[in-house]
């Protein structure tokens, strides 16, 4: 296996340009190809939204990459919330692709993945609601000119998708001020005596991570204005192998790291190992082992291997070795110093090297932990 071909346009200067500037080129054709009804300011219809996320070649002969993978029924259930008048909620582990999958919706249905609102324990009504802009309140005294509005409000008068991230982490009278946009489709400006009114096609797709203290603070009146899509882990490793060559290939490329096929081996041993701590048992389902505190992700994997190719690059010959990766590992499986350390051990003692053709990585890892 080869790392597949990005769709991803070059040519850009950004570090990491917004999913509509880096796909523009598959939004366009799908727009070409798209003869199915589209929802209200929807740039394309719901069958070719989930086909930009889930691939496949059009007409054409243009071929959409997959940017997720995963069950097709559930990014149906998302498109197709977005067409209606509930929100969206992504829930999920860590690193399952749920801020990822909703730039590239927010961008496949409205050209615009940008009206985000990054979810903290500090975030303020204003950051959901508006604001003001203090110069102009105190020179003119409240009016739409002195009014910041927040990504939410813009999305409302557009017509446009808004994004939430982390909802769970906002305090929950924040999150509050939500119900009204959400069940109401307004936001009343009270200063002013006036309301923003949302316009059709807008909707909001939020995220959490149910790891968090989080998702059961969402009061019980707001989650009746989401429906829940829950992003699973990578069903299988190869699954898992897939997505991560994918996007190592993309991101490698944006930091001008050689393509590294002969890295597939590497980037298979990573994904067992993450997978096997993960589950608690070998892949064979023979041996029991001891999971660590941390999560180990597929988003982990995808910098653990993307670090290993930097270093292969800039350090060692071009491509991917066990040395490489082994030190990336390390730092993710021992996150607790003291716990993870015994469970790491452990696993290199009993599973690692028992291994064929593990030897190398063996060393290497024994080197990294000594
Ligand atoms: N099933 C998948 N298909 C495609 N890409 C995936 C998948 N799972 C993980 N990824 C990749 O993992 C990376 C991390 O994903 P992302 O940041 O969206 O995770 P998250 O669920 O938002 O995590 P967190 O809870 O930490 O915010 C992305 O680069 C994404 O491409
Ligand atoms: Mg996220």
């Amino acid at each position: 296996m080869t790392v597949p071909e990005t769709g991803a346009d070059t040519g850009t200067e950004a570090l990491r340009p917004h999913a509509e500037d880096a796909f523009a080129r598959e939004l366009q054709a799908l727009d070409r190809a798209d003869d199915r009804p589209r929802p209200a300011r929807w740039r394309l219809s719901p069958w070719a939204v989930a086909t930009y996320l889930l691939g496949g070649a059009l007409p054409d002969g243009t071929v959409i990459t997959p940017k997720y993978v995963g069950p097709r029924r559930l990014v149906e259930v998302a498109v197709s919330t977005l067409a209606t008048d509930r929100a969206l909620l992504l829930l999920g582990v860590p690193g399952t692709a749920k801020t990822w999958v909703s730039e590239h919706l927010a961008a496949a249905v409205s050209g615009d993945s940008t009206l985000l609102v990054q979810g903290t324990a500090g975030t303020p009504e204003e950051a959901i609601r508006y604001g003001w802009n203090y110069a102009r309140l105190l020179a003119h005294g409240p009016s739409r000119d002195a009014l910041v509005p927040s990504p939410v409000m813009r999305a409302m008068s557009g017509g446009t998708t808004a994004r939430i991230e982390e909802l769970t982490r906002i305090p929950a009278d924040v999150q509050d001020s939500l119900i009204t946009i959400l069940s109401e489709k307004t936001l009343p400006i009270p200063e002013l005596g006036q309301e923003v009114q949302a316009v059709r096609g807008f909707n909001l797709i939020a995220t959490a991570n149910d790891r968090d203290r989080g998702v059961n603070d969402l009061s019980s009146a707001l989650r009746r204005r989401f429906n829940t899509v829950v992003l699973p882990l990578p069903a299988s490793a190869e699954a898992e192998v897939d997505i991560v060559s994918r996007r190592v290939g993309q991101l490698g490329r944006s930091l001008d790291l050689p393509a590294a096929p002969e890295g597939i081996d590497e980037i298979r041993r990573v994904v067992t190992v993450f997978r096997e701590l993960r589950d608690g048992v070998t892949s064979d389902g023979r041996t029991r082992i001891k999971s660590p505190s941390g999560t180990l992700s597929t988003a982990e994997a995808i910098s653990v291997v993307t670090n290993g190719l930097a270093l292969a690059a800039h350090f060692g010959d071009g491509v991917l070795r066990s040395g490489d990766v082994a030190a990336g590992i390390h730092g993710a499986v021992v996150r607790d110093p003291a716990a993870d350390r015994v469970v790491w051990q452990e696993y290199l003692e009993t599973v690692v090297r028992e291994r064929d053709g593990w030897k190398d990585f063996y060393r290497a890892c024994r080197e990294v932990s000594a």
